[in-house]
């Protein structure tokens, strides 16, 4: 496998990296050439800069996840991903205290004039008095977005004894008063309130020039604006006039509406800290970034569930080894309805019963529906898009969870209707490890799932499993193990019957045509 790197990430994460996949280390490559080159990938690791579009997706034929080593997610269009079945993943919590921790350092630049002094000074001059600044003891802090370096930069500044309100409508107000910030019900409640203002929200349509002209007349007069978040949360235009008249005392800025912007009107204004999207370049964070890129980028390259995918669920390492088991059992169950029925599906509906209804159950759901589409969906399918291409497909997924227990600890039941009537299976864990298929289609079984198995449903009389083994044994096919269940005394009878290789056609035919049999299913689980 192939992994191409475009933007600079840690020595450590490409070593990690290599240890498994071939690498390119491409740092100056150009949109047109990564266009052309792109189609030879696997796997391609970005940071804010490389632009991962639709035009992208489109020409990145082998593409299977993208490694976004940092946070923001705004440069990848998750939706053509998700359509082309590749799996973003991030590194959130890798590079946050530095994130943090810039902002403080940008805040307090800007309100006591550190960097005009410096140059100042460095030029021959030793002067006091045009760098007086303010301190922070007393002041009101107004943090937009209470997220995770919202958050930090909450604390961080109490510590500074300053007040903190916050506005942030998508978080419970737990959250609030955990971190000691008072809830602005309205942005213009902080907006009128707040002597220092920070953005910490992602970008996002509604977040895109949300502090504007109308926004900062409503600040008080002589607000300092931070942005460490993304360029273009506070519009530049407008926070340049109100720099220019005062409105504004100062503004510390780590990101821009354009990146990379060398040359921009707000850098010849004195009242501005400008550095060039630093804030999670510390050796500290690229050092967790680059490693916790490589390991993602690795384990969805070999079809893993990955900690931090962006559109899939993903799951802590501790609830992912428990439920690795149960999503190679669902896989399975999936598996089964296309090798034994040939009609179009309009609804599955998956019960989770037992322990398991206490767990996370997005990604079982997903491996059910990567089982049931693999074998007749033309397009590339897996834990990303299952759900979109069942979507697409009109079939309704309906989950619901039952914690008390069955008959077994965990079961996972799946009805699937397909117009014509439904179709029923089940299946648990044995020993934790062992998957096992208990019921089929209203038949108690205990069916221990194989990559050769045949299916045959028959009358239930005597000589029917002897006529079998003796054309198995003709044929040299090996029976590793046989279960038989019957839903009444001289009814109908289900036989599963694990071998050790292909069953041939002809084989198949003689078997179909035994008296007393029914139907006969050649399936690989
Ligand atoms: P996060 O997802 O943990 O937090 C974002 C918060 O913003 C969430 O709580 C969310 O509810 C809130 N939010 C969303 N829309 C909002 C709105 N319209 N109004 C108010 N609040 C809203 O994200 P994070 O990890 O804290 O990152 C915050 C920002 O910092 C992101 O934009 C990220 O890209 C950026 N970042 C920048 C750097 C850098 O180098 N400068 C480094 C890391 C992260
Ligand atoms: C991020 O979102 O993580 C930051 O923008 C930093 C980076 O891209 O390295």
């Amino acid at each position: 496998m192939k992994v191409i790197v475009t933007e600079s990430i840690a020595q450590s994460g490409i070593d990690k990296l290599r240890e498994k996949v071939e690498v390119d280390v491409r740092l100056k490559i150009n949109r047109e050439e990564l266009l052309k080159v792109i189609g030879d990938y696997h796997g391609i690791v970005v940071r804010s800069a490389t632009m991962v579009d639709r035009e992208l997706f489109a020409a990145a034929k082998k593409l299977k996840v993208v490694g976004r080593a940092g946070n923001g997610i705004d440069n990848i269009d998750l939706d053509a991903a998700t359509e082309a079945g590749v799996v973003v993943v991030n590194t959130p919590e890798s590079n946050t205290v530095s994130a943090a921790e810039h902002t403080i350092g940008m805040l307090l630049a800007s309100c006591r004039n550190t960097c005009r002094a410096n140059n100042h000074l460095k030029s021959g001059k030793w002067d006091r008095s045009p760098f007086k600044g303010n301190e922070l003891d007393g002041k009101t802090v107004g943090i937009i977005g209470l997220g995770r370096i919202g958050g930090l930069v909450a604390s961080r500044l109490q510590a500074f004894n300053m007040r903190v309100i916050a506005y942030d409508p998508y978080i419970p107000d737990e959250r609030f008063k955990i971190l000691g910030a008072q809830k602005a019900e309205k942005l213009e409640d902080l907006l009128a309130e707040a002597d220092v203002i920070t953005v910490h929200t992602p970008k996002t349509e509604e977040t895109i020039g949300m502090l504007g002209e109308r926004e900062i007349g409503l600040m008080k007069d002589g607000v300092r604006l931070v942005n460490c978040a993304r360029g273009g949360i506070i519009q530049e235009k407008a926070l340049y006039n109100a720099l220019k008249s005062g409105k504004v005392a100062s503004a510390a800025l780590d990101v821009f509406e354009q990146e990379p912007c060398p040359d921009n009107p707000l850098f010849e204004l004195e009242n501005t800290v400008v550095t060039p999207h630093l804030g999670a370049d510390t050796f500290e964070a690229q050092n967790k970034v680059g490693i916790n890129i490589a390991k993602q980028v690795l384990d969805a390259l070999e079809g893993k569930l990955v900690t931090n995918a962006v559109n899939m669920p993903s799951l802590p390492d501790r609830d992912m080894e428990y439920l690795k088991p149960y999503m190679l059992l669902a896989e399975k169950l999936g598996r089964l309805y296309f090798q034994l029925e040939k009609r179009p599906i309009s609804r599955v509906e998956i019960k989770y019963r037992g322990g398991i209804a206490e767990h996370k159950t997005g990604p079982l759901t997903l491996a059910y529906l990567k089982g049931l589409l693999e074998p007749v969906v033309k397009e590339r399918v897996n834990y990303v898009n299952a759900k979109l291409l069942a979507k697409s497909r009109s079939i309704d997924v309906l989950e619901s969870l039952d914690s008390t227990a069955s008959e077994y600890t965990d079961l996972i039941e799946v009805k699937v209707s397909n117009g014509h009537g439904s179709f029923t299976m089940a299946g648990t864990l044995f020993g934790m490890r062992e998957p096992r298929i208990v019921e089929l289609n209203g038949y108690k079984i205990d069916m221990e799932p194989a990559p050769y198995m045949l299916l045959v449903r028959n009358e239930d009389k005597p000589g029917v499993i002897g006529c079998i083994g003796t054309i198995m044994g003709v044929a040299k096919i090996n029976i590793a193990t046989m279960r038989v269940s019957r839903n009444s005394k001289g009814g109908k009878a289900l036989m599963v019957i694990n071998v050790d290789g292909v069953i041939p056609k002809d084989v198949i035919e003689m078997v179909k045509k035994v008296d007393g049999i029914t139907d006969v299913n050649f399936i690989k689980l």
